[in-house]
């Protein structure tokens, strides 16, 4: 049966107008690839400490707070990491969030590695559909940039276990770093185009403290577009949804379509309608915060659900964000402390 919340506030607009419409949630700290620009593994060797478990939001912490969201507007909730899959039972907590009357899109955020074997009960459990990082369909060069010893051959199976399952459309991320991997643009084209999936070139961008970004390896939207279009010419196409973060393109020969995320030449924020909650139950209003609210210490110290979404909406009333606007305007030599990615999925 549907589990409708009831509350009193209905919606909660920011300090800028923005209503809160989706939550990206964290269930794991910990990830099975050691991306160079999210988790380099001279920083997370064998030796790193992950988060204990007693400080991981549970499932069922995590099914309330996502309802008490879903009472103050969110309709589209995100699955992230590190890795989602390596989280024993996911299978049980998208079961308890589709249970959640009002959530109009589930989805989830892999790296693709465990897709295969996850897909179907994922699928049976109510999950809508997936995202999967991809960032070069070269075995090769896929293996260096996931900085483990792992196949491109079995997230390909994971796209296709996905596809199989009606956990689309299927999107793929794929973030463009200068001199790493815009070689690979036209080759991740070819593979997807036609398949219905949906390849998103992705902006480089500054987050966490761990990536040594600088803009010269950022490749901006624009050059991707144009490489896109000599080989496969493309059209803009309307957005999907108000506030989408990719702005969409259609291959002219009916190929199906691809998508940017220009974040660094093309902010985006005064549509950003996202709230994040990370492993441990912090609300994280931009993915460039430095700072949070500590939900589970209000969980775990018993407030009802009206107290909760009163924290809530009172942090989302007061909220001003809008780092990727301001960067620009940044002077680059003072770095700001920054919860790191692979804490609030991305
Ligand atoms: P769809 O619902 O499928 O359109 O997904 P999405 O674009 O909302 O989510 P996804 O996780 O696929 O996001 C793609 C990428 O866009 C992320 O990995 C980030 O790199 C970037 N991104 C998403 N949300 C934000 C945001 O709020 N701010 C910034 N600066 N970048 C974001
Ligand atoms: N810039 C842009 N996207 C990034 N991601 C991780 N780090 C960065 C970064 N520095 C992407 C991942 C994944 C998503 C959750 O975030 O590739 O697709
Ligand atoms: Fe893992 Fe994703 Fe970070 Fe890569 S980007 S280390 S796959 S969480
Ligand atoms: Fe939203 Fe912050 Fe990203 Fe801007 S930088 S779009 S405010 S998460």
């Amino acid at each position: 049966m549907a589990d409708t919340p009831k509350f009193r506030i209905s919606r909660v607009d920011d300090a800028r107008g923005r209503p809160v419409r989706d939550l990206r949630i964290s269930v794991t700290d910990r990830c099975n690839f050691r991306c160079p620009y999210c988790m380099p593994a001279e920083v997370f060797g064998e030796h790193y400490t992950f988060l204990p478990r007693e400080e991981i939001l549970t499932f069922e912490e995590i099914a309330r707070l996502a309802r008490v969201f879903v009472s103050l507007g969110v309709r589209k909730v995100r699955i992230t990491g590190g890795e989602p899959l390596l989280r024993t039972d996911l299978v049980g907590l998208v079961t308890r969030l589709r249970a959640i009357d009002g959530i109009d899109d589930l989805t989830l955020t892999t790296n693709g590695l465990l897709l295969a074997r996850h897909a179907e009960a994922l699928a049976r459990a109510g999950l809508d559909r997936v995202t999967v990082s991809l960032d070069s369909v070269d075995p090769d060069v896929f293996r260096a940039l996931s900085g483990r010893n792992v196949e491109l051959a079995d997230v390909l199976a994971g796209v296709d276990a996905a596809a199989a399952a009606g956990l689309t459309p299927i999107k793929l991320n794929c973030v463009v770093q200068r001199g790493v991997n815009v070689d690979g643009i036209e080759a991740l084209c070819e593979r997807f185009r036609g398949t219905g999936h949906i390849v998103r070139f992705i902006e480089f961008m500054d987050v966490g403290t761990l990536n040594g970004w600088d803009l010269s390896k950022v490749v901006p939207a624009r050059e991707i577009l144009d490489l896109v279009n000599a080989r496969f010419p493309i059209r803009p196409i309307e957005p999907g949804y108000r506030g989408e973060v990719a702005r969409r393109y259609a291959y002219e020969d009916g190929g199906g379509e691809i998508g940017v995320i220009a974040s660094v030449t093309a902010p985006f924020c005064g549509d950003c309608t996202r709230a994040r909650l990370s492993t441990r139950g912090d609300l994280v209003t931009c993915l460039f915060a430095n700072q949070d609210l500590n939900l589970r210490a209000a969980l775990r110290a018993g407030e009802d659900d009206d107290a909760l979404a009163n924290l809530i909406a009172r942090r989302w009333r007061g909220r001003d964000d809008r780092y990727s606007e301001e960067r620009n305007a940044r002077t680059p030599d003072v770095p700001a402390p920054r919860i790191e990615m692979f804490r609030i999925g991305g």
